[in-house]
């Protein structure tokens, strides 16, 4: 190990909630995005250390995967925003973003570089696909992230990376169902480079590289919600052209550790809900959902605080686990299925 961080992680699991402030103009979105001229475009590939694919996408594509493309290009919008106020932070030794030496910041901030640089043509490359088919490109928003020290940070980028990496599996089944079978590819490998990205961040918190020898699924609809934790309501200029649903969020009150144990949750309820017919459903992994029935311990003015059972050890629960409150018990065939389900939702839960 080249840098000796203070890396100060006790903590197993995250669970993200926004306060709302602003602090991200989305004309502070650096290097001209979301439209950058051609030569500030030389300096994204140079920084990313390569270029946008330069061969043509197919002439036609599924409705889904419009939808695909419009959910990868609002994602990574809201990444480059994040790293580039990650590193802008660093840049500035601003309390909490300071290291201990030289070297620290410059394996730090080399690292982080390239990554905001890659997500950059991450982002150009969804929205130019959706100009090439005729599609207005996704416009960036204002982004708040409420972390404000370098620990933080990372374990914040870690879990919204795995979130990705669970919904990127989403886009390339549902490209495979409309028949985008030409896009799958790139998708593809924007997975292993995400995952690329992960094991550093683990590295940085102390864990193995590695998280699960199958990272867990997820589905479009929950990763529009999450991301929407990070936007300031109001600010998206066409996020109702992204055709997905957002849930109520589901706040991990109380996180769960390694082990069996009973988890605390909140949520509103807007739609006056059935209090002895609400499930939790968690999905790890690539194993069928697992429901457990929730109770209900107070109801105020649609606040639900509620607990469930968390069977870590029946199911070797480890890495990305997506919470979603359900009104039906299942069973679930698969991730799909527990958001079509879903009322409140993705508790985000990290474990190991
Ligand atoms: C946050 O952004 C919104 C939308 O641009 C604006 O109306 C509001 O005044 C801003 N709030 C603060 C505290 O800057
Ligand atoms: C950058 O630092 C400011 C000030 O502490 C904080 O509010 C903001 O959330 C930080 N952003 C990131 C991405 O760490």
């Amino acid at each position: 190990m080249r840098f000796h961080l203070p890396i100060l992680f006790g903590i197993a699991s995250l669970a993200i909630a926004a306060p709302i402030k602003n602090s991200t103009d989305h004309r502070s979105l650096p290097d001209g995005l979301p439209t950058p001229s051609p030569s500030e475009l030389e300096v994204i590939e140079e920084n990313a250390h390569g270029t946008l694919p330069n061969g043509p996408p197919p002439p036609g594509i599924s409705e889904n995967g419009i939808t695909n493309l419009k959910l990868v290009a609002f994602n990574e919008l809201f990444e480059v925003a994040f790293f580039h106020e990650l590193i802008t932070n660093v840049t500035n030794q601003v309390l909490g973003y300071r290291f201990s030496s030289e070297d620290d910041y410059d394996f730090i901030l080399n690292g982080l570089k390239v990554i905001l640089a890659q997500e950059e043509l991450h982002a150009l490359d969804a929205n130019n696909a959706l100009s090439h088919f005729g599609i207005a490109p996704i416009e960036p928003c204002q982004y708040n992230f409420p972390v404000d020290n370098f620990n933080d940070a990372i374990l914040l980028a870690s879990t919204f990376t795995d979130v990705v990496l669970g919904t990127l599996q989403d886009v390339v089944e549902r490209f495979a169902i409309g028949g985008d079978f030409a896009l799958t590819r790139e998708v593809s490998s924007i997975i292993g480079q995400e995952g690329e990205q992960q094991g550093w961040f683990r590295i940085m918190q102390g864990k193995v590289p590695s998280e699960l020898p199958f990272l867990t699924t997820s589905d479009l609809n929950f990763a529009f919600t999450a991301i929407q934790s990070f936007t300031v309501p109001g600010t998206c200029p066409n996020i109702n052209s992204i055709p997905l649903e957002t849930f109520e969020p589901l706040n991990i009150i109380t996180a769960p550790t390694a082990k069996t144990d009973h988890i605390k949750v909140s949520f509103y309820d807007r739609k006056d809900v059935e209090e002895s017919t609400l499930w939790i459903v968690y999905i790890n992994q690539q194993n069928l959902p697992i429901v457990e029935p929730l109770t209900v311990l107070s109801n105020e003015e649609h606040e639900i605080v509620a607990e469930a059972l968390f069977p870590y050890e029946a199911h070797e629960m480890n890495g990305l686990t997506i919470a979603a409150v359900t009104t039906t018990e299942g069973p679930f065939p698969d991730a799909s299925s527990v958001a079509k389900a879903t009322v409140a939702g993705p508790g985000l839960i990290i474990i190991n």
